[in-house]
């Protein structure tokens, strides 16, 4: 389960070869009347077994991380900057490492590239 207003962080991935593209546009939104941009989105797509969570660092850097917790394989959720595991509490940063145990290896994350106005996340 995921915090109740995430719903807008959805996105769906489209595959092309071994990546996964996602538009640019997808952290676009507007605050108070005036464009800004979401801190991350999630991406899914029926081929992947788990989620991908892209943070948006700044406007060229994105870190793409599998939403599978390193400890014992549990799906992670997201709370903003980190990414929680709800089955033994381990806590992840917007870069992947842990910041709480138990699990003790950084989220694996996927080089990710800006093409036009898409992210290509490489998943191999
Ligand atoms: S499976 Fe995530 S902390 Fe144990």
């Amino acid at each position: 389960m995921l915090q109740s207003c995430t719903g807008s962080h959805y996105v769906t991935g489209e595959f092309s070869g071994s990546d996964m593209v996602i538009p640019l546009s997808s952290f676009q939104t507007e605050k108070k009347g005036e464009a800004s941009f979401k801190k991350y989105v999630i991406a899914h797509h029926d081929k992947l077994q788990y989620l991908i969570c892209v943070y948006r660092l700044s406007a060229d850097n994105f870190r793409a991380l599998l939403m599978r917790c390193t400890h014992q394989g549990t799906e992670l959720q997201v709370f903003g900057d980190r990414l929680q595991c709800p089955a033994h509490g381990s806590e992840f940063s917007t870069t992947g490492s842990v910041q709480n145990g138990p699990a003790e290896t950084s989220l694996r994350a996927f080089p990710v590239t800006i093409e036009n106005e898409n992210l290509k996340i490489n998943l191999l």
